[in-house]
């Protein structure tokens, strides 16, 4: 099939060689051939998220052990929903919603900052602490909002320990696995530094000096939540596939 796919190749961009140079030009087209059957055969697996961001930290965190759909690519416009009252639940029912509409595998990932002293929260609220985004206007100043909720809650805290968490559900057609990563920490008392987002400003990784907001991003994606909850995932998937 691909000796014939190779001869109309030739005839149709109209070369004729003679026998010297055709092994030249057989030796670039049977690789071409070949990756291009190595890219088909990579996984495509779609990420169910808007967050374009997301999409390319997690891209460059996976490498290239498979390809990366984003809702995007699949003509998927619109929110998926988040309301269940747990990081799992969350994650579980954002990749099920995107599986059962697409039929491909599909994965889905959830954090929170979960603080000791307020029992967890905010938790799966994280996003949404302080308040719907239509008070205030831009995702930004909701986290300084979300901040300042954490900060007033700590006031009289004496334990100031804190995690992020993340969850990753993935759904390959068979079964749902759940993936988790987890970095230990505590809340300081104002904001330090600009880099990151979300409650970076507040968060002191345990063994560190800075904030992850401090810190360059690099760093933060060596030791993050995220970073191990895909490590787990995609150790997961080189075995799998
Ligand atoms: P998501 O599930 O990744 O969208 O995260 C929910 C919320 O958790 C975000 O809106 C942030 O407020 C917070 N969050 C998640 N990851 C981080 C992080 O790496 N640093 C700081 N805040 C984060």
């Amino acid at each position: 099939m691909e000796a014939l796919v190779l001869q109309e190749f030739k005839r149709s961009i109209g070369l004729y060689y003679n026998e010297k140079d055709n092994i030249g030009v057989d030796v670039v087209l049977f690789c071409f051939f070949a990756i291009q059957k190595q890219l088909n055969m990579l996984q495509k697996i779609i990420f169910a998220t808007n967050n374009a961001h997301k999409l390319k930290e997690i891209q460059h965190l996976i490498g290239d052990h498979f390809s990366l759909q984003s809702l995007k690519d699949i003509g998927f416009e619109g929110d998926i929903p988040e309301t269940r009252p747990t990081l799992e639940g969350n994650a579980l029912d954002k990749a099920r919603f995107i599986y059962d509409r697409f039929q491909q595998p599909c994965f889905a990932d959830d954090t929170g900052l979960e603080v000791t002293a307020l029992n967890g929260e905010p938790g799966v609220y994280s996003a949404r602490y302080a308040g719907p985004l239509e008070n205030f206007g831009t995702e930004d100043n909701r986290s300084k909002a979300n901040i300042e909720k954490v900060l007033a809650k700590l006031a009289n805290a004496s334990d100031r320990s804190a995690r992020f968490r993340t969850v990753i559900a993935y759904i390959d057609g068979k079964d749902e696995y759940l993936f988790e990563g987890i970095v230990n920490g505590r809340i300081i008392v104002e904001n330090l530094g600009d880099g990151g987002f979300g409650y970076d400003p507040v968060f002191i990784p345990e063994g560190y000096d800075q904030t992850f907001a401090q810190m360059p991003l690099s760093e933060k994606n060596k030791i993050s939540h995220r970073a191990r909850a895909f490590a787990k995932f995609v150790e997961f998937m080189k075995h799998a596939s």
